[in-house]
Parts: structure tokens; C-alpha cells; sequence
């Protein structure tokens, strides 16, 4: 479906004209996760890309082909778009605004000390565009911002412009990649979202994703053919609009994965399984199988941030956005309810060797900001616990942190002679474990699964003590056949839970 508000189509052959090909000067400014993901994608998509950020030597490390981040794809596609000219980086901010016809603001919204938005960073980028575009210009807000944050843009734009001929359009195309497969997301998005406010950015905006609204790229994440789905639905809207959808999507799905985890405490309560609840409810298309997974609750840099920045945003408003507080509320709690899980298993945490698994915040990233094991690592720390980790990406993060835990280079090592083993991150890697032998390292068979990675009756017959989240072995349907020692294997190859009737 194509929501168009501005009918392009029709009657706009000078905007053809003006932006009917394919390949546009494109300028990135912020070079963090999301502004390498969109600069390297928008080259490989066939533009010219520039990027920049104000860290120069961020910059240096870039042109030597060096990513700062782990990003699944990131790093091949960055070399090659860079060896053929398509993406290249400066650290002279002016250079890079004048280069572009469009600027994708890509700049870093954290947190501040009342939990709103510090659009610090942003007010600064307006400024140096308006201070140095010699020609008009499309401004394309990246950035999760609060809903009218475009409007201030434009009026800091207008305030600030040295050069009253040149014309700034403001657009809102908020980004909804995950970390880990932000490279697939922004190649194969399920929508994409232009907050516009004239028919000349829409087209402009169109003319950008264009390759990628209708497939037209060399796809570098699959080898063979992409896979047959649906292609993205485009959707127009206001600019505020667009802001308010980025929020409100993230603040859906923190909402999703609190009521997973409040389900799973009444499961542990009265008797129940978590999975085969859950496995049941996404069953309706209503609600959808995704982000119903119990366990330490969600981290990371989005999720945390953008809840309570929509609570203040909602505040500000005079909205009471009450649910809201309480699945941040929820999400607190699953830190202090897994270090009981600890305690209650070990008894004394005081000079325990407890092995942790897993630290960045979810798979397949080394991003341990606001991940749920900083918090987990701190307080076995202060209760005198010996604490050794691994995790295949995020160690050396963690280990500037937390220098006093003894790192290490596979997680056999980490369960040598441990008391207990924690599960903090659901890297599948850990599924493939043998676990016959990891019993037979263990100075006592103990595992605590933050991340109900692992299936209770197949670690039971391994002879372990096993917690997850709303699943314990007397929970597990009584219909539910024995488990032999063949199952544990398939369990550990991420079969389907049978549904029990
Ligand atoms: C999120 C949004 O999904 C993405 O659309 C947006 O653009 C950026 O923020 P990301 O931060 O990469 O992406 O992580 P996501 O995959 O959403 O996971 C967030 C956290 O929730 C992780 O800590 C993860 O472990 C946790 N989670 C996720 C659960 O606890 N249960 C689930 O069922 C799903």
C-alpha cells in the first residue's frame, strides 16, 4: 500500500527532472551506528555518500577502512563502497554539508539526567548547516527525536542562515534498525517512513530509497537470492507524525517484552511454561510471536532511552502515560529478581566463582550500553562474588568497566571450576554448548538462564540445577512426553517447542 499525501505523480515532470536518477549527493553527518549503516547502505544503494563526524579520529580509523563498531556485513560493504569511491569520510563538517543535496542528521540523542531527549547535538549540526550550505538543501532528520523536534530544526535553519537565497526542507525518515541486522533492516525494511511537509522532499526522499523501495541493489547479505517477502510498504506523513511513530513503536515493543515478563512471574507463581504461553498468544496474528521473550528484560541504547523520553514528551504534553512508567518499572525489576535467583541458589554469593555468559545487551552485537549484565556484573561484585565472563564480542567493552572480572577466550574456560553459570545474553552460540562436558568442569552443575536460552527438562537430564524465567521443570505440562538424550541436541538446534493440546 502507498500512502501518498503530495500525488507526485502527477503533473511534477520538472522534480523529475530535477531528481529522476538514481544517484544523489548524499551527506551523513554523525557516524555512529546508524549513520555508518545508512551512509555504507545509501553508497551501496548506487549514491554518492559522504560522511563525517565531529571525532576526528573516528574519521582517521574510518579512511584506513577501520570500523568502530561490530555490525554484521558492515565492514565489506564500507571497504568496497569506499575502494570505489561511492562513501568517503571527512572530519571538516562544512565540506561535508556543502557536499550533499540532501544531510542526513545521524547525531546522538542521549538521555539526560530527567530521562529527556539531549538535542544538544542536533542544535549544533542546524547551526553548521545553516551556516555553511551554499545551495538549497533537503535536512533529513535520522535522529530519534521527540515529535517537533522538525519544527525547531526549521526555525534554527531559518535563524541561522548566512546566504537568504538558499532553501532549507525539512524531513523526518526515522530508522528502525536493530543492532546486529541493522545492515538487512535498512536493506529489506518492512516499511519506510517519510514525515514530510512538500511535494519536493517527498520526491526527493523517493528518488533516495528508490533502489531500495523496489529491490534495484546488489544485495550483500544474501549470497543467493533475497529471500521472497513482501516488498516495503512506503508511508507519508506529517513530520510529526513520523517522530511520534519512531516512539511509539519502541515504546510498544518495551511494552511487549514487560508484559512477556510479567506473564512469565505468574508462570513460575501458579504453574505455568512462559514459552508454551507465549508460543500460544503470538499465535494470534493480533498479537504476533516477536518480542514476547522473558528474561532480563530489554537494554541497549534505544529501547531504555526512548520510553522515557516518550514519558517525559507525554508529560510535557500534560499526558499521563502511566503504562509506560510501569513497563520501565517492570523492566528494573528483572535485574533484582534474577540476582535473587543467584542468591537463593547459592546461598552465600561471597567468594562464589560465578561464570557469566554473554554481557552485550542482546546477540549478535559487542553494544553493552544499558545492557542488563552491567548491572548483574556490579552487584555479584559488591556481594564479593568471583567473577569470570565471556562473550565473542563484547569483553573488551566490558573489561573497561569492569577490569576486576577475568575475562575469557571460550566458555569452557569461564565454567571451569565455577559454582554457578549465568546466561546474560541469547547468543546461540551458547544453545551449541556440550554441555556434558561443561557438567564435568563445573565445580557444581548450577545454571541460571537470564535468557531462557536453554530447555529445563534437557539440562535436568544433564544433571544440572537450572533456572530460567517462568519456566521450571515441575511447571512443564505433565502431557509433555519424557525428554531422551537425542532431544537435548535438538533443543540445542533451536527446534520448535512442541505445543502441548
Ligand atoms: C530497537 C528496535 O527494535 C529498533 O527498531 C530501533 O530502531 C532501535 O531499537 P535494538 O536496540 O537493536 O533495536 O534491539 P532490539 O532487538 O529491539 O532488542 C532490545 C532489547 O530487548 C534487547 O536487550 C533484547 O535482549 C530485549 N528483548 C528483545 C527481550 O528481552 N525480549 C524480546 O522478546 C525481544
Amino acid at each position: 500500500m502507498l500512502l501518498a499525501r503530495f500525488g507526485f505523480e502527477s503533473g511534477a515532470e520538472s522534480l523529475e527532472k530535477k531528481f529522476g536518477r538514481s544517484k544523489l549527493r548524499i551527506s551523513v553527518i554523525g557516524c555512529g551506528y546508524v549513520g555508518l549503516v545508512t551512509g555504507t547502505c545509501l553508497a551501496e544503494a548506487g549514491h554518492q555518500v559522504v560522511c563525517t563526524d565531529n571525532d576526528p579520529q573516528r574519521i582517521t580509523a574510518l579512511k584506513a577502512g577501520v570500523v568502530p563498531i561490530y555490525e554484521p556485513h558492515l565492514d565489506a560493504m564500507l571497504a568496497a563502497n569506499h575502494r570505489s569511491q561511492k562513501l568517503s569520510f571527512t572530519s571538516d563538517a562544512g565540506e561535508a554539508v556543502r557536499a550533499g543535496e540532501a544531510i542526513f542528521i545521524c547525531v546522538g540523542t542521549p538521555p539526560l539526567e530527567n530521562g529527556e531527549a539531549d538535542l544538544s547535538a542536533i542544535d549544533n549540526v542546524a547551526r553548521l548547516i545553516a551556516a555553511e550550505a551554499c545551495e538549497s538543501k533537503l535536512v533529513v532528520e535520522k535522529s530519534t527525536v521527540p515529535a517537533q523536534t522538525g519544527q525547531q530544526l526549521k526555525r534554527v535553519l531559518g535563524v541561522y542562515r548566512r546566504n537568504g537565497s538558499v532553501e532549507f526542507r525539512v524531513a523526518s525518515n526515522p530508522e528502525f534498525l536493530r543492532e546486529g541486522t541493522a545492515v538487512e533492516d535498512f536493506l529489506h525494511p518492512d516499511r519506510v517512513v517519510f514525515g514530510v511537509e512538500d511535494e519536493v522532499s517527498e520526491k526527493q526522499l523517493r528518488e533516495i530509497y528508490r533502489p531500495i523501495l523496489e529491490r534495484r541493489f546488489r544485495c550483500p547479505v544474501h549470497m543467493s537470492p533475497c529471500p521472497a517477502t513482501e516488498p516495503p510498504t512506503l508511508v507519508v506523513t506529517t513530520i510529526n507524525s513520523a517522530e511520534l511513530i519512531k516512539h511509539a513503536s519502541n515504546s510498544f515493543l518495551a511494552m511487549k517484552i514487560s508484559y512477556a515478563n510479567m506473564i512469565a512471574d505468574v508462570c513460575e507463581k501458579v504453574g505455568g511454561d512462559i514459552k508454551e504461553v507465549t508460543r500460544a498468544m503470538g499465535l494470534d496474528p493480533r498479537i504476533g510471536p516477536r518480542f514476547l521473550d522473558a528474561g532480563l528484560g530489554f537494554g541497549g541504547f534505544c529501547l531504555p532511552k526512548d520510553v522515557q523520553a516518550f514519558i517525559r514528551l507525554a508529560e510535557r504534553s500534560g499526558v499521563d502515560f502511566s503504562m509506560l512508567k510501569e513497563a520501565e518499572r517492570v523492566n528494573k525489576r528483572r535485574i533484582d529478581l534474577f540476582v535473587e535467583k543467584i542468591r537463593q541458589a547459592l546461598w552465600v554469593v561471597k567468594d562464589k566463582q560465578v561464570g557469566v555468559l554473554g554481557l552485550a545487551f542482546k546477540a549478535n552485537t559487542d553494544d553493552i550500553r544499558f545492557a542488563p549484565s552491567l548491572e548483574v556484573l556490579r552487584r555479584l561484585l559488591a556481594e564479593g562474588a568471583q567473577v569470570r565472563a565471556y562473550d565473542q564480542e563484547a569483553m573488551d567493552k566490558t573489561s573497561a568497566i569492569f577490569p576486576q572480572v577475568r575475562y575469557f577466550r571460550e566458555p569452557y574456560e569461564v565454567a571451569h571450576g565455577a559454582d554457578a553459570l549465568l546466561i546474560l545474553t541469547e547468543w546461540p552460540e551458547f544453545r551449541q554448548l556440550d554441555w556434558e562436558r561443561v557438567y564435568g568442569i563445573m565445580a557444581r552443575p548450577l545454571v541460571i538462564d537470564g535468557r531462557n536460552l536453554l530447555e529445563p527438562a534437557a539440562m535436568a537430564e544433564h544433571g544440572f540445577e537450572y533456572h530460567g524465567f517462568g519456566r521450571t521443570l515441575e511447571n512443564l505440562a505433565p502431557a509433555a512426553p519424557p525428554v531422551p538424550a537425542s532431544a537435548f541436541k535438538a533443543a540445542s538446534a533451536g527446534a520448535e517447542l512442541p505445543l502441548v493440546s
